[in-house]
């Protein structure tokens, strides 16, 4: 099936295009005034790409402001998606030219955020994030103390059922600046629950991946006081008003679900960095449980 499908898709040349921007999965592309194609590297499949661009259109479709994706393509020895070309920058490139509209930017984000978190879901309809971090601690049960363990099946236990739309990874090079308005890209990781999903992707963007290694704020276009700026201002003004949680709270939840993403992730992914970065969160683990009981 996958060979019938590489056969027909249309081959398209990006010699002469500029290049726009880069991402974990792939490499962007402008090919005509109001058109870009992202590249992706080696390894992801077209099931992903389909599946990608199905829930890019289903994010258009339940109102999140985002680009509008069209065909598959082949681009030489690589698969390719168009989009139509947002007349923004990525927020990233946008700090790192106004560095001083920071904190209107961090505003604007949760706002965006919140934005997307007023819409629900039908039941089914996507990914249930709190279903897929159950499979995620299974997975990695055998990296954790049968105490810590239970620990935290009991936190994820406690996590509300709900249908909320995440978005899931929130961060700089995923939300595009267009004059005053922010906008949101790459969607394959749309799914819906509780929030506190949410704010343990940030959690990990700005502050956990960049305790690791600082060279995760540089991917961003920042250095790590500024990752944790943001990450800490977005908490604030996420959870503004809300009597239901505290910052301390949410942030000690966050921290531990965005661990256990962290970990299967690599374990899943074998990277050179994947070894540290298990232990790193495993030791994250077992401090945040230890000293909160
Ligand atoms: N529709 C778009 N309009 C303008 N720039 C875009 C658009 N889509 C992506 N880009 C640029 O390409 C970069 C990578 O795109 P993204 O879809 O996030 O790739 P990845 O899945 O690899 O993370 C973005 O950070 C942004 O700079
Ligand atoms: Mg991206």
């Amino acid at each position: 099936m996958e060979v019938k499908k590489k056969k027909e898709l249309h081959e398209i040349s990006i010699d002469g295009c500029r290049k726009i921007g880069e991402g974990a999965h792939g490499v962007v592309y402008q090919t005509a005034p109001d058109m870009l194609v992202k590249v992706y590297r080696e390894g992801v499949s077209l099931d992903d790409i389909h599946r990608e661009q199905a829930l890019c259109r289903r994010a258009f479709v339940k109102g999140i402001p985002t680009a509008i994706p069209f065909g598959v393509v082949r681009v030489g020895g690589h698969y390719g998606t168009m989009f139509e070309l947002l007349n923004a920058k990525s927020a990233s490139d946008y700090i790192a030219e106004f560095p001083e509209r920071l904190d209107w930017f961090i505003e604007k984000s949760v706002e965006l955020m919140k934005q997307v978190h007023a819409i629900e879901a039908e039941s089914g309809e996507l990914q249930d994030m709190k279903q897929q971090t159950v499979v995620w601690l299974e997975k990695i049960r055998t990296k954790l103390s049968s105490v810590h363990y239970e620990k935290l099946r009991q936190i994820l236990e406690s996590v509300p059922d709900r249908r909320t739309l995440l978005h899931a990874d929130f961060h700089l090079k995923n939300i595009m600046v267009c004059g005053d308005e922010l906008m949101l890209i790459d969607m394959d990781t749309l799914c819906t629950g509780d929030p506190i999903f949410e704010l343990a992707t940030v959690y990990n963007s700005y502050r956990e991946f960049p305790s690791i290694n600082p060279a995760a704020a540089a991917f961003l276009g920042i250095d790590v006081k500024t990752a944790e700026r943001i990450c800490d201002r977005t908490f604030e003004l996420y959870l503004e008003g809300d009597k239901t949680s505290s910052i301390q709270n949410a942030v000690h939840t966050a921290r531990l679900l965005g661990c256990i993403r962290i970990i299967e992730y690599m374990d899943r992914n074998a990277r050179p960095e994947s070894k540290q970065c298990i232990e790193h969160c495993c030791r994250d683990i077992e401090m945040l449980l230890d000293i909160k009981n």
